[in-house]
């Protein structure tokens, strides 16, 4: 599916947005994460962290969440918003998260508040990897 312009400039916005929710006192790392599921529709989340560390949660598995509450069942694109030096790639548990609904070839943009830093597909992030056609579903 192609992306547009206009669909990557509201991604890039929700992502950004959502960021600035992040709840991270314990790392101070503040990430946000925007989705376009089937519908054209975008759903974004941000990192929520927990004083049980495990417990915190990724921006993009708020994402998700937020996605499927609202009835979607396929993710189309994602965009990973966070500041560092290094751009902010999905963590792997994230990569398989995101894997569920979507297919290899899924563009993955991380950004940063100015640019797009890199541009991956999910296959790149995560080859070769475990989903629901293994489970027969
Ligand atoms: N984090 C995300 O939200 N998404 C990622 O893909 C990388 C890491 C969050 C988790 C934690 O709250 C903080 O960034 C530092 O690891």
């Amino acid at each position: 599916m192609q992306i547009s312009d206009t669909q990557m400039a509201a991604l890039l916005a929700a992502a950004r947005t959502a960021r600035q929710r992040a709840y991270a006192p314990y790392s101070r790392f503040a990430v946000g994460a925007a989705l376009l599921d089937e519908q054209g529709r975008i759903h974004a989340g941000c990192n929520i962290e927990n004083a049980a560390f495990p417990q915190g949660q990724c921006a993009e598995a708020t994402a998700i969440g937020h996605l499927v509450l609202a009835g979607g069942t396929r993710i189309v694109a994602a965009v990973v918003v966070g500041v560092a030096a290094e751009p902010v790639t999905p963590c792997g548990g994230c990569r398989q998260r995101l894997r569920e609904f979507a297919a290899d070839d899924m563009p993955v943009w991380v950004a940063d508040l100015d640019v797009v830093r890199a541009r991956f597909t999910l296959g790149q992030l995560l080859p070769a990897s475990f989903g629901p056609a293994h489970l027969g579903a």
